[in-house]
């Protein structure tokens, strides 16, 4: 019996230790390897990074320094989410030709559109610097001293290790300043505009579906690389030809099934996964709720005028879907955190942290770490929300304060850097602003102002309010403000920034809605800042030096850095979940379903005709599965924000799906992973060649790809499978 249990608990600990992490791809020897053979995997480890021969890391750039993308054509054919290229894809869309609704394809090369301010980075190589960087740092006394060798250790570093001349060198620390690795780069900026599904396939469900499993979104788009003749990066030329990658990504037909292999690879932004308990019993019952409940009142007011003005629509959809976005997140992250009893686990974990410490005799070390953890988070806490009272409502929900908030800083400019730095920034905002109040409505701002101020006033921590809030009438204090602000109209702006500095500052200053932002800022930056900071700072060297114990001790040899942007590995398998009793999601969703959620007309449940046709047809072409058309899939891969369109690639290096969110359950995998309920998802490869091919008709671009047929052998040419 005994021993049955120990076997079981043996077993668990197996199963579970084989998910989760971000891991460096130039450190996957050991441990790694084997446990991503023991999940199926039949590449070699040199097939996913090697420095001397071309492997997976060359087709997988950071596209934008905010999402991830990859090459999957010899000419240099890059493939993102649609949300991704969502900026680029609007910036070509007008009346006549709105991309955005109804798409966008090349037929030929000449019709791909170059995109200012778009850019791709590979990575070339990557070294463990930690030696150099730490050199001569641990003689020095004090910890300002020591940050100071640092940097001058990084900067030196930078400019002498070799690169050519078109190649920069990044370094970049990881477990808090515990491991430097520096990063051979190469940036290509001139990115064409290839293809995009309209938003009734790429962002199909929008807000209501998003971070949310069944899902049936097709969510890419495509660009090109373009290149000078040697093939070397180039600013946008007519002259440039499509870039010829160290390595591509050919696309498997055969599908996924669930418990297959899957490797995303890509640039995830950041994480916290070593947080003590006392931190996460603070984000679940302190700071998140109060952005929760901050942006609720903020979207529900949004989301009535939305409905009923359909021109309030066009100016607020994308905000809505940027709000909506992370307070969504939030509400999953709470409660997936609360569900896994993340804290409770942490707290085992800190138990037989402090009982390796002292069996390791390292107590004068290290022994107070989880007790200054406590003090110094219980004394941030009321800082911490005061912050994100200042930061949700005047810095971004609400748009007058927002935009009032740059008149504050324009009147600092004109105290701390004169007359011409502030004669620079006005006629900046005069010029900048006219875009800004033309998706500007006064009576939604009012009432988000309304709602949010009155939570401010009487929820926010209490010591730090100017008086002007503290003693204030919310629904006075609207009508105040609202009613006499000039900055509520951009003519009324014109206004107050005519005339010389001396009246532009004195008009400014009798303005309320100046005066309260004025306000609002100045306790904030006196009283709350400063004292965050200070706190902040002992907490980033006390989450340092966890983490150095952590490495000493070896509590854990799935160890991984947090996120940082920068190039790693996370695998898994595709997998079914059951995120609460009775229920059980299965891992790949099909056509079908969104034939369920169509709503015609609706704006986030449109289907197109075409794709209605071709779903009555069953017309699937060669991407069809049993003669259903597969749409997502979800897999036990761990992803954050940054991973969007990373590429799920299968046992042989061949591209599967498009990594573009993950389950809401699952969120607080930036936190704590739980292998039971976290997910990433995917769009499958063969949904997005259907689209491309079937819907859009483009088969220029099938044409230059790759199409294997790993499992099957199908029509797989010798020399492919001589490759593999
Ligand atoms: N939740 C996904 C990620 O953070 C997708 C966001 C874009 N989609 C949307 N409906 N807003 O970023
Ligand atoms: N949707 C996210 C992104 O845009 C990915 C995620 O958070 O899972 O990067």
């Amino acid at each position: 019996m005994k021993f049955l249990k120990l076997f079981a608990l043996l077993f668990v600990f197996q199963v579970q230790a084989q998910q989760g992490g971000m891991w460096i791809p130039s450190l996957l020897d050991g441990m790694n390897a084997k446990e991503m053979q023991a999940l199926g995997m039949k590449m070699s480890i040199k097939d996913i990074y090697d420095v001397n021969s071309s492997s997976l890391k060359d087709a997988v750039p950071h596209f934008n320094g905010g999402c991830t993308s990859e090459v999957i054509s010899p000419k240099g054919l890059l493939l993102t989410n649609h949300h991704c290229g969502y900026g680029q894809i609007q910036a070509h869309s007008s009346v006549e030709n709105d991309y955005l609704a109804d798409g966008f394809w090349a037929y030929k090369m000449e019709d791909e559109l170059p995109n200012e301010n778009l850019e791709v980075t590979f990575i070339v190589k990557i070294e463990d610097v930690t030696k150099q960087i730490l050199e001569g740092v641990a003689v020095l006394p004090n910890e300002s001293d020591k940050q100071a060798k640092i940097q001058q250790n990084i900067s030196a570093l930078s400019n002498s290790f070799p690169k050519e001349k078109y190649q920069e060198n990044k370094i970049r620390t990881f477990f808090e300043g515990n491991q430097y690795m520096l990063f051979v780069t190469e940036t290509y900026s001139d990115v064409r505009l290839v293809g995009a599904p309209p938003t009734s396939i790429g962002k199909f469900g929008s807000d209501t579906d998003n971070w949310v499993w069944p899902r049936h979104t097709g969510d890419f788009s495509l660009f090109r690389i373009y290149a000078d003749k040697n093939n070397q990066p180039a600013k946008y030329s007519k002259d440039n030809v499509p870039y010829t990658p160290k390595h591509f990504l050919p696309i498997s037909l055969d599908g996924v099934a669930e418990d297959d292999f899957t490797l995303v690879f890509g640039y995830p932004g950041k994480t916290s996964e070593y947080l003590p308990a006392v931190a996460i019993e603070q984000i679940v019952n302190e700071l998140n709720p109060t952005k929760i409940e901050i942006r609720d009142r903020v979207l529900k007011v949004t989301d009535g005028f939305m409905r009923k003005d359909k021109a309030i629509k066009i100016q607020y959809a994308a905000k809505y879907a940027s709000t909506a976005n992370y307070y969504k997140k939030w509400i999953g992250e709470s409660q997936g955190l609360q569900k896994s009893n993340a804290a409770g686990v942490k707290k085992a974990q800190e138990k037989v942290f402090q009982e390796k410490l002292i069996k390791a005799g390292k107590e004068t070390e290290y022994g107070s770490l989880l007790a200054d953890f406590d003090t110094n988070y219980k004394a941030i806490a009321p800082y911490a929300i005061a912050r994100d009272y200042f930061s949700e409502i005047v810095l971004r929900n609400v748009e007058l304060l927002k935009t009032t908030y740059k008149f504050v800083q324009l009147e600092q400019i004109y105290k701390n850097k004169g007359e011409q730095s502030f004669t620079d920034r006005k006629n900046n905002l005069a010029s900048g602003l006219g875009e800004f109040y033309k998706d500007f409505n006064k009576k939604v701002d009012e009432k988000i102002f309304e709602q949010v101020i009155e939570m401010y006033a009487k929820q926010s921590p209490q010591q730090f309010l100017p008086v002007s809030l503290k003693n204030a009438n919310a629904t006075q204090l609207t009508a105040d403000v609202y009613g006499k602000s000039k900055l509520t109209t951009f003519e009324g702006v014109k206004e107050i920034l005519s005339g010389d500095t001396k009246s532009i500052l004195k008009k400014l200053n009798s303005d309320p809605a100046f005066k309260l932002v004025k306000d609002l800022s100045a306790s904030y930056f006196n009283e709350v800042a400063p004292k965050y900071d200070e706190l902040n700072m002992k907490i980033t060297a006390l989450q340092r030096d966890y983490m150095k114990a952590q490495l000493e001790l070896g509590t854990n040899d799935r160890i991984f850095p947090d996120a940082n942007s920068t190039l790693r590995v996370t695998y898994g398998q595709v997998k079914s979940y059951a995120p609460k009793d009775a229920v059980l999601y299965e891992p790949v969703t099909y056509l079908e379903g969104v034939m369920e959620k169509y709503i015609p007309g609706d704006y986030e449940f449109d289907v197109p005709t075409k794709l209605v046709d071709l779903y009555k047809a069953k017309d699937y072409g060669q991407y069809a599965q049993n003669g259903k058309m597969p749409v997502n899939f979800i897999g036990t891969n761990h992803t954050t924000g940054g991973n969007s369109g990373s590429p799920a690639i299968d046992a042989n290096g061949n591209l599967i799906g498009l990594n573009f969110d993950r389950v809401w359950e699952g969120t607080m995998s930036d936190i704590y992973y739980d292998p039971s309920i976290c997910r990433n998802i995917m769009v499958d490869a063969r949904y997005i060649l259907f689209i491309i091919d079937k819907y859009a008709g483009a088969t220029n671009i099938i044409s230059e790809l790759k199409l294997v047929h790993p499992k099957t052998g199908k029509s797989m040419k010798k020399k492919d499978l001589k490759k593999k």
